[in-house]
């Protein structure tokens, strides 16, 4: 029998899930059907029971229910706690189980699809929100020699750099703090480049930086790209390839076998102009 996954989300339209998870499932062989499903507003559980009820033995995750995915579920590994939601979720009987894949599947299109260790490097992390939250265990397993979070109200930035404290070298500031400091990578995971807005960043964080990376897919040269090419960062990336590799972590995780991801990658790649 064909076993059911899905992605929920409201809206769902513009999700690239099911054409990633079909290009999986068709490489690896894998008898899988998987789907999209429009969420109700504040309707998650109702929706995710009637999933399983159907048969359904995972889902994947997208605004604005990975909060809720996180209270649904029965068991929350670790990645998932420290991030307080939820992007992928596996069925087994009463059994519900929740992770979240998208920090690994950033550091995995980082160190490998764009071979940029982070071990021994100074990181910039810009934002404080749901994705930075995610990419923070994730980022401090790499050892970096150091790992600054920015936020707009230093508070946030703070109590996340706490959190990760008993983990690696990091520690929060307020934009104003970054001037006249030098990073190796610096990662955008605010949410400003959705509306075309610039963080408040210094150019001078790239003085000496080797990558910079904009979290959000599809949107082109945004303002922090820009800024990041203007002050002469070499390599540029958007967050395809992180969008990638979290599915295939969650395909791993699933069906116990590892996707390639190149082919997806080359799929969707929006250029960066
Ligand atoms: P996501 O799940 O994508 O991380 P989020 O949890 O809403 O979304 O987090 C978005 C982050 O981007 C937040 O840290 C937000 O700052 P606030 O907490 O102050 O809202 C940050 N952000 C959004 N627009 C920004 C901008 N123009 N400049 C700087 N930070 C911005």
């Amino acid at each position: 029998m064909t076993d059911r996954y899905a992605v929920i989300g409201n809206p769902i339209g513009f999700s690239k899930s099911p054409l990633i998870h079909g290009t999986f499932a068709q490489a690896t062989g894998q008898d899988i059907d998987y789907t999209a499903i429009e969420g109700p507003l504040g309707g998650f559980a109702g929706a995710a029971d009637a999933f399983r009820a159907a048969g359904g033995l995972g889902l994947n995750i997208t605004a604005p229910f990975k909060l809720d995915a996180f209270a649904y579920a029965t068991e929350r590994s670790e990645r998932a706690q420290l991030a307080g939601a939820a992007n992928a979720m596996k069925f087994d009987g009463e059994r519900v189980l929740a992770e979240n894949f998208d920090g690994v599947g950033l550091v995995r299109d980082v160190t490998h699809n764009l071979n940029q260790p982070l071990k021994g490097k100074r990181v910039l992390l810009l934002g404080a929100g749901g994705a930075a939250r995610g990419a923070l265990l994730p980022f401090l397993a790499q050892e970096p020699a150091g790992l600054v979070i920015a936020h707009r109200s230093v508070d946030k930035a703070l109590e996340l750099a706490r959190i990760g404290a008993g983990h690696g070298a990091v520690r929060g500031c307020a934009y104003t703090d970054l001037v006249g400091q030098r990073f190796d990578v610096v990662f955008n995971a605010t949410s400003a480049s959705l509306r075309a807005e610039l963080p408040p960043v210094p150019a001078s964080v790239f003085a000496h930086c080797a990558l910079a990376y904009e979290l959000a897919y599809g949107k082109g040269l945004t303002p922090f790209l820009r800024l990041a090419q203007n002050a002469g960062v070499q390599q540029l990336a958007d967050g395809v390839g992180m969008l990638a590799e979290q599915a295939a972590e969650a395909f791993a995780w699933w069906r116990g076998v590892r996707p390639d991801t190149r082919a997806v990658i080359d799929k969707l790649t929006v250029p960066l102009v």
